[in-house]
């Protein structure tokens, strides 16, 4: 006798798959996609905030901050294999995992879908908010490691006057802090170090701690930049003559 159809629907396991070996070329290249959010671009933004927070103390502290991380040895060596290649890699991976389609929605167990198409959303909005940021902040104009003096000037020049560019660091904030703080939690799951559910939801309350520390720290830095008087930037006629890329 034929057995009745089955009117169940199947299950998605629920929990993190860890990365597994066997997986061919991927499983190194999506442990390096993961590794590399947290080491070096998550231990970067960690520095960025924290750099960006000595505005809270003025123009001045600011600018000796600005001075300090420019005067380092070998400083574009480091830009370039500690924060640039890495963040390079990091978001063409991303968006060739997202457009790929990999179905890895049950990674994503807090609300699913929605999580999962957000830490996607927040990575590419990211990514062109670098692009803009680095941009306007590091290519052009006023050279900064030449001139660190300049740099509250130029960060106010970016938003004083600009409700645009106010609403692109806002979102730029945001989208950073969220998606850090949600890769945090995915890190710690895919790599086995929350195991089960209960660790799980602990670590996912501490990440929403992080993100939402981000995201004040975020804030009143760019009050900071906003309320105080609008600092000249641009280095006088001689200064400008010793102008170099370094
Ligand atoms: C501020 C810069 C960024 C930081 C700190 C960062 C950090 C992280 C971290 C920690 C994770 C979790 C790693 C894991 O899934 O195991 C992650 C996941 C992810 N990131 Fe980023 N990321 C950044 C920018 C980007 C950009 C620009 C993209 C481009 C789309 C991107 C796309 C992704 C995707 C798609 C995932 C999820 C991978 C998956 O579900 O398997 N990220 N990111």
């Amino acid at each position: 006798m034929a057995s009745a159809p089955s009117t169940t629907t199947p299950k998605i396991k629920g929990g993190v798959a860890p990365i597994r070996p066997g997986q061919g070329h991927s499983f190194f290249l999506r442990r390096l996609h993961s590794l590399t959010g947290i080491i070096p671009i998550g231990l970067f933004l960690v520095e960025h905030f924290f750099s960006n927070a000595f505005a809270t103390k003025g123009p001045g502290a600011y600018s000796k901050q600005v001075e300090f991380l420019s005067s380092f040895p070998f400083v574009v060596g480091l830009e370039l294999f500690g924060i640039w290649l890495p963040i390079l890699y990091h978001s063409l991976y991303g968006f060739y995992i997202w457009f790929r389609g990999e179905s890895n929605a049950a990674d994503y167990p807090w609300m699913g879908n929605w999580m999962y198409s957000a830490q996607r959303w927040t990575g590419a909005i990211t990514f062109f908010y670098m692009v803009w940021h680095t941009w306007h902040l590091r290519f052009s104009g006023v050279h900064l490691l030449t001139y660190p003096a300049s740099a509250f000037g130029k960060v106010q020049a970016e938003m004083i006057g600009h409700p645009l560019g106010i609403a692109f660091y806002a979102v730029g904030i945001f989208c950073a802090s969220w998606h850090f703080a949600y890769g945090l939690w995915l890190f710690a799951a895919k790599w086995g170090i929350t195991q089960g559910p209960i660790a799980q939801r602990r670590w996912g309350y501490v990440c929403l701690i992080i993100g939402i520390g981000f995201v004040a720290v975020g804030a009143v830095t760019m009050y900071s930049f906003l309320s105080v008087k609008q600092q000249p930037y641009k280095p006088t006629g001689s200064e400008m003559d010793s102008f170099t890329m370094r």
